[in-house]
């Protein structure tokens, strides 16, 4: 198969929220350069099929959805969730070769999931580990953003939380980040980095997170799944109190769920929640916590667009890479090695 440059093929990628997908309309998304229509089923499980007509291409998401299949708007043509076409309304005979692509699919973790890639290798169980958006144990919430630039520059930005101490300086950094160093480790297809700050001042973000004064001891804990899923584990205690010894009863923890799913080369669907594990049944705070990291993630949306043109701009010139790349050095060598065992 001939996998694109810069993603792999033969992957779980996240293309919406479950709640996006119903059984009333048909929704188009683009995935890994491919257009594709979700619906659900009249048992409410979803369907993936290539977003272009078999007769003339036409999308089929402007289409409407009769008896959990899809008909087309253009000339009436109906597809169920395998691509097969089930009518032609002015043919009586259906040539069994009239049919769309369809896709391995699955709704998890509060969100539906495409495999573009071989079908045959598609496995659920590979389909990464975003457990915590909807484990009772947790709560919160999440958005999309829709950004102009390669996936792979929000792998490098969650791989490198260095970038909070001058990105994101009035809410979740300051110079410990930049100055604590961190540890970097690698298995399979999984990447993790930490650094544990200790005895430091509370960013503005995480003093209000805490409620109390004093210094903190903060840890970030970050689990790239390959090619694209980002787990943060993240919080601050009251300094002292034995939360980098691993009791971290005495503070807040957060975890950040990212999961950036490629559109095109150069564009890509960053789904992301913010889920915690205190103050479970305070909707007012996980309103507040879901708009104030949306604001947060448009700093670092700015940044990664701006890089996206300059590179688009300078196609011979590489990204160089210094000690605080380390783990998405480590990443983007695991993709690389996946597109290449594809060709
Ligand atoms: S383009 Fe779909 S039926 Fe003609
Ligand atoms: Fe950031």
């Amino acid at each position: 198969m001939n996998a694109p440059k810069g993603f792999p093929l033969n992957a779980w990628y996240a293309i919406a929220w479950s709640h996006e997908v119903s059984g009333r309309e048909i929704i188009s998304r683009t995935l890994c350069n491919r257009a594709i229509a979700l619906w659900r089923k009249p048992d409410g499980s979803p369907a993936a099929v290539q977003d272009a007509c078999w007769h003339r291409l036409a999308p089929l998401s402007l289409g409407w959805i009769e008896d959990g299949e899809v008909v087309c708007k253009y000339h009436g043509l109906k597809f169920n969730a395998e691509g097969h076409c089930t009518r032609m309304p002015s043919q009586d005979a259906i040539n069994p070769g009239v049919c769309v692509q369809s896709y391995p699919v699955a709704d998890r973790h509060r969100f539906i999931w495409v495999w573009p890639g071989d079908a045959a290798k598609a496995d659920p169980a590979n389909i990464p580990d975003m457990h915590w958006n909807d484990d009772p144990a947790w709560t919160g919430d999440g958005k999309t953003m829709f950004a102009k630039c390669d996936y792979r520059l929000f792998v490098d930005n969650l791989l490198d939380l260095t970038h909070e101490t001058f990105v994101h300086s009035t809410s979740i950094g300051n110079s410990a980040v930049a100055e604590t160093p961190m540890e970097t480790s690698h298995e399979g297809r999984t990447v993790t980095v930490q650094r544990f700050m200790e005895n430091i001042d509370a960013p503005p973000f995480w003093r209000a997170q805490l409620g109390r004064p004093g210094n903190v001891d903060r840890w970030q804990i970050i689990r790239f799944e390959a090619p694209c899923t980002i787990v943060l584990d993240v919080g601050v205690a009251p300094a002292g109190t034995g939360a980098l010894q691993g009791d971290r009863s005495q503070g807040v923890n957060l975890r950040v769920l990212n999961t950036i799913s490629p559109q095109t080369d150069t564009t890509c669907m960053y789904f992301w929640s913010l889920v915690r594990n205190y103050r479970l049944g305070d909707m007012a705070l996980t309103t507040l916590q879901r708009e104030t990291n949306a604001r947060i993630f448009v700093d670092d949306q700015i940044v990664l667009e701006g890089q996206q043109q300059r590179i688009s701009m300078m196609p011979d010139m590489p990204l160089r890479t210094l000690n605080i790349d380390a783990g998405s050095f480590r990443a983007r060598r695991i993709i690389e090695r996946m597109i290449a065992d594809e060709d």
